[in-house]
């Protein structure tokens, strides 16, 4: 739903969550089948993963699309390993940009929300850092889970 919502607002197609699936479906076929790499179809808030089981974490472009930012930090926290990283990334003014068309839930999109949310869900050393990829300047959020 989102999906479609985002994509008429931005006034052109954007991919849904099973079609973001099926992209990274292809691009990791040869790692998927040598069983390098699983693929989980689910809510960031209810991950099939056991607790403290996960050295690290990257995640793009995409908090600011849970409906409870709370819910999905915590959820985050509860599968890393003591002292492991988490890393997300985002070109802030851009998110800006497509945040005011109103298509994100409330304020979610600002960094802050976020990493507030990181911080009251047991994470540590949460800080925002500008970043350099050739012409492109972006943001990176780290933060350490405590436990
Ligand atoms: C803009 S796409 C970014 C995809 C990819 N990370 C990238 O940067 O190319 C946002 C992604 O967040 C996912 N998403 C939104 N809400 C979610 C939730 N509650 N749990 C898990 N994924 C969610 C969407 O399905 C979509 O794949």
């Amino acid at each position: 739903m989102w999906a479609e919502q985002l994509g008429k607002q931005l006034g052109r197609p954007t991919r849904s969550l099973a079609g973001w699936l099926n992209m990274a479906k292809k691009q990791m076929m040869e790692l998927i089948a040598s069983k390098k790499v699983t693929l989980h179809h689910c809510d960031v808030a209810a991950m099939p993963l056991r607790d403290s089981t996960v050295d690290r974490v990257f995640h793009c472009n995409c908090y600011y699309f849970w409906p409870d930012l709370r819910k999905g930090a915590a959820e985050i926290h509860r599968v890393m390993k003591p002292g492991a990283l988490m890393v997300t990334t985002l070109r802030l003014s851009r998110v800006a940009t497509i945040a005011a068309k109103g298509v994100m839930p409330g304020e979610n999109w600002r960094p802050e929300a976020y990493m507030a949310a990181l911080r009251d869900s047991g994470f540590t050393d949460v800080r925002m850092e500008d970043k350099q990829d050739r012409n492109i300047t972006f943001q990176a959020i780290f933060a350490t889970a405590f436990k």
